[in-house]
């Protein structure tokens, strides 16, 4: 029942943050995708008319995953009202239900601050993506110096009311450092409305799996 409460409040929370904020990095996370594309932590749907309106321009196919029940329903309905065909799972992006090389382009959007397990995450975007595919991210991150420090402080405390989100996450430095990826393209904005909550964006691009890796994926 919270739960569901907590999930009929994300849009109406959302709605200034979206037309003031978000829109152009939605558009940043859409631009020109084609072929098959995974959705993580989609939550209510927000990037779905983004999907919808890049469909009218070429071939796309739109796959998500949200654990959420009470996100899903809300996703379902949006879903409804686009010119959109979506495959839409209760699943988490630490365990994604989905073969090797699957996707052209994994998104994620806003959803690494609300992972528990933001290796295992990566390691399974690294293993649905296919070689030459792209991982598209947008994340509020830990503030540098006082700021930083600030979020450390109200981070338990704004994990309890934000749905388990981790307000200090570190996610820039997992996505900037990792071999299964050539870095394209990765921006931080830390001005305006971004003053307070760092926001980072930016795309990977899935090299060739090594020997070592074929290997594991077994
Ligand atoms: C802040 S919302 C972002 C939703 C959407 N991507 C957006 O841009 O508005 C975070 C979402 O991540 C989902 N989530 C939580 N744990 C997750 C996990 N382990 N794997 C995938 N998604 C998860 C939550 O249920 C929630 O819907």
């Amino acid at each position: 029942m919270a739960i569901d409460l907590l999930a009929r409040l994300y849009d109406p929370v959302m709605y200034l943050p979206e037309r003031m904020l978000l829109r152009d990095h939605r558009e940043y996370l859409v631009a020109d995708v084609s072929g098959t594309v995974l959705d993580i932590g989609a939550g209510t749907g927000a990037l779905f008319p983004y999907f919808a309106e890049s469909a009218t321009n070429g071939e796309l196919t739109v796959h998500a995953i949200e654990p959420d029940e009470g996100m899903r329903t809300q996703a379902h309905e949006r879903l409804h009202t686009l010119d959109l065909s979506a495959e839409l799972v209760g699943a988490r992006a630490e365990s994604l239900p989905y073969p090797d090389n699957t996707f052209d382009y994994v998104i994620a959007s806003l959803v690494f601050c609300t992972i528990p397990d933001i290796e295992s995450a990566l390691d399974d975007v690294a293993r649905v993506l296919k070689p030459g595919g792209e991982f598209r991210f947008l994340e509020h991150v830990r503030g540098s110096g006082t700021l930083g420090t600030l979020h450390d402080t109200v981070a338990p405390a704004w994990f309890h009311v934000a749905g388990g989100c981790t307000l200090n996450q570190e996610t820039g430095r997992l996505f900037q450092n990792d071999a299964r990826f050539e870095l394209l393209e990765y921006e931080r904005f830390e001005d305006g409305l971004t003053r307070a909550v760092p926001v980072i964006r930016g795309r990977l691009k899935r090299r060739q799996p090594s020997v070592r890796e074929r290997l594991s994926f077994g």
